[in-house]
């Protein structure tokens, strides 16, 4: 593929140097949910990027002392973590023709979360999206980039190498991966920044995370796309996937709050249908994800407050609201809402700007 080609990176000497991001993590509005090929998405998706639930990656890098085997070495919280070495070498492997100097330096990479390791909030978004923009920095500080853009599109590709939704973690407010006639310039291979084209209602939305199951996820994403490739309703929920993007670049751009939550709810419910519709099938919603669904809709329908709801592939809540309303919001939550949470905990983050490099 021509795209693919101009990401390969020429040679340039080894040498030594260091390089941090700060990546955030980002919440699908319409969901990524099937892929082929080298992750390649079976529908286009659109995600609010976050501000504070990021990973921060410091990368240390010198030219390789002993001519064996590619290797690295790799911190999390400050502790040796074999259990993430697989990934990792699996995305190394992935990458390792667009980013062939990898190969000759030794790599020391450590990484913390902002968020709880254990609140089962993925972090494969905001971790694979800070070690590509690390990563990509030996690249700038080799040989350089053409411009921005183009880092940012390689950054994003390498990303979405490691996990899909990841190549939507790299800018902010919003991003867009998929090929799809409602955006300019999108690409299946790189996420595009969705900046101009929205209301100012969005740059500042609430979004404040549920923790109502600190566990593992049940279904890995690698399964959960799998499940998608003999779907009954697979062709259904592409198709609609396109219409969904058509229809919330319009809202994005008016501001219609009405329809946004209508479209938000319906892209998180669908993705769990789906879930609960495939072979094998999945529950992945608890009772209380039900419960605090419930309450969300009694609250609109009192208050006539724009507060709704998106959901991961987990059972965890994520509250979206304009930052206006967040005194009369965060009320309700901690009355009526942090009860349902896991030892009561809930996150509250909102729409950012993107990855920093520090
Ligand atoms: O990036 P992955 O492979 O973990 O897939 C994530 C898929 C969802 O989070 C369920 C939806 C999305 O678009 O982020």
């Amino acid at each position: 593929m021509t795209i693919e080609k101009e990401f390969i990176a020429s040679t340039f000497p080894a040498q030594e140097g260091k390089a941090s991001w700060s990546s955030p993590s980002n919440i699908a509005l319409v969901k990524y949910w099937g892929k082929y090929g080298k992750q390649l998405p079976q529908n286009p998706s659109l995600s609010f990027t976050l501000a504070n639930c990021a990973t921060t990656t410091h990368l240390q890098f010198k030219p390789k002392e002993k001519d064996n085997q590619f290797s690295f070495s790799f911190l999390f919280e400050g502790k040796e973590q074999p259990s993430f070495h697989p990934k990792m070498e699996a995305f190394f492997d992935r990458i390792k023709s667009f980013c062939p100097y990898l190969f000759e330096h030794d790599l020391t990479i450590s990484s913390t979360n902002s968020f709880p390791h254990s609140s089962g909030i993925a972090s494969s978004a905001s971790s694979m999206s800070a070690l590509a923009l690390s990563l990509l920095s030996i690249e700038e500080q080799g040989v350089g980039f053409a411009s921005q853009e183009v880092f940012q599109q390689k950054a994003s590709f390498l990303a979405r190498l490691g996990s899909g939704s990841a190549a939507r973690s790299i800018q902010g407010p919003m991003m867009s991966w998929g090929e799809t006639k409602a955006i300019q310039g999108s690409s299946q291979e790189f996420a595009t920044c969705i900046d101009q084209e929205i209301h100012p209602i969005f740059r500042t939305y609430q979004d404040t995370i549920l923790i109502i199951d600190k566990g593992q996820k049940k279904v890995s994403s690698t399964l959960g796309h799998q499940l998608m490739e003999n779907h009954p309703y697979a062709t259904a929920r592409f198709e609609q996937a396109h219409q969904h993007m058509t229809r919330l670049m319009a809202i994005l751009a008016k501001g219609e709050l009405d329809d946004f939550m209508q479209l938000v709810e319906l892209e998180a419910l669908t993705l769990h249908a789906l879930m609960m519709a495939s072979k094998p099938y999945f529950v992945l919603m608890q009772p209380n994800t039900l419960a605090v669904l419930n309450k969300i809709w009694d609250f609109r329908e009192d208050t006539k407050l724009p507060l709704c709801f998106t959901l991961d592939a987990g059972a965890n809540v994520h509250l979206l609201y304009p930052e206006k309303h967040k005194k009369a919001i965060n009320t309700f939550i901690a009355s009526d809402l942090a009860s349902f949470c896991e030892a009561g905990q809930y996150i509250e983050d909102q729409v950012g700007t993107g990855a920093k490099k520090l």
